[in-house]
């Protein structure tokens, strides 16, 4: 049997990067699926690899009125919901708050919290009572950010603290009848993440920096290699599925052990602080 047989479950964020390989391998597990992406031009792409397969809804985690019809979509078509996957996400650019126009960080805060925290409150509040009666899973996607310093600027490693804080805190209030975990990847190869619109950087994505470097610069801390977003797929679906009946209020930590590393060795000192 397949892992996600008789689930149906919904990806926000699906039209690139992890969410995208986290929805094939749902697919593939026998899951029905919907997906809700913002970037119309990805929607189409989605549309055209998966036709009817898979409900496409166009919208934004920050409007409730997107969720809503993205809601009565999937009861329109399923009729139920028993797992939501959030993926969406931007990135800070990783500018130092030193660095940081004043003037640009009321901004930059709204718009980096909005998508990556906001987002997955707003979507949690929308589909709880479908999630509930069907005694079904949220996943979410954190960050090895939320653990250690420079995953990140100051904004984005905020924002994923606090989604870390959000699994603890959902989990505790949805249950027993929600499971709510999350995950916290270290590196995604073939990611679209976007940087803030509030600083200019909306155009420049992680996709920009060439494969070897951004691979290369992974493998300096990674104890395995970057991985891709289908990688991920098996970790999501068993955290949405039945299978999991024994953790809620969690966050994985997939982080190809990056945080299993002290770096001295890595900076060529053989294991000795260089001031001695
Ligand atoms: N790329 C990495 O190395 C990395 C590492 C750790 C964690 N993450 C996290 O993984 C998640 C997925 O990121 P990715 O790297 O696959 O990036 P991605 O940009 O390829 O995927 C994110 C998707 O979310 C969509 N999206 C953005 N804003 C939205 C909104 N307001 N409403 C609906 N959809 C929206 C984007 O259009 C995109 O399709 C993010 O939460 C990111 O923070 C990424």
């Amino acid at each position: 049997m397949q892992m996600l047989e008789g689930h149906v479950v919904l990806v926000t964020g699906g039209g690139s990067g992890l969410g995208l390989g986290v929805a094939r391998h749902c697919l593939s597990e026998g899951a029905e699926l919907a997906i809700l992406e913002y970037d119309p031009t990805k929607g189409l792409a989605l549309k055209e690899e998966f036709g009817d397969r898979v409900l496409v809804c166009q919208g934004d985690v920050r409007s409730v009125e997107d969720l809503q019809a993205c809601r009565a979509a999937i009861i329109d078509r399923f009729g139920r919901l028993t797992a939501l996957i959030g993926a969406q996400g931007i990135f800070d650019g990783m500018v130092p708050l030193t660095e940081t126009p004043v003037d640009r960080i009321d901004a930059l805060f709204d718009e980096v919290f909005s998508i990556n925290v906001k987002g997955y409150i707003l979507t949690a509040r929308v589909f709880a009572d479908l999630l509930r009666e069907e005694r079904g899973a949220i996943v979410l996607t954190c960050s090895t950010a939320a653990y250690a310093a420079d995953g990140g600027g100051l904004f984005y490693t905020a924002s994923k603290g606090a989604v870390r804080s959000l699994t603890n805190q959902l989990g505790f209030e949805l249950a027993p009848h929600i499971r709510v975990n999350a995950v916290a990847p270290s590196g995604i190869a073939n990611s679209q993440l976007r940087g803030p619109a509030a600083l200019g950087m909306e155009n420049s994505k992680q996709s920009d920096i060439p494969k070897e470097t951004f691979s290369e610069g992974f493998q300096a801390t990674a104890l395995m290699g970057l991985p891709t977003p289908e990688e991920y797929g098996p970790l999501y679906a068993y955290l949405a599925s039945r299978h999991n009946a024994i953790m809620t209020g969690q966050t994985v930590l997939a982080d190809q052990g990056v945080l299993n590393r002290a770096v001295i060795s890595a900076a060529g000192t053989g294991g000795i602080p260089a001031s001695h």
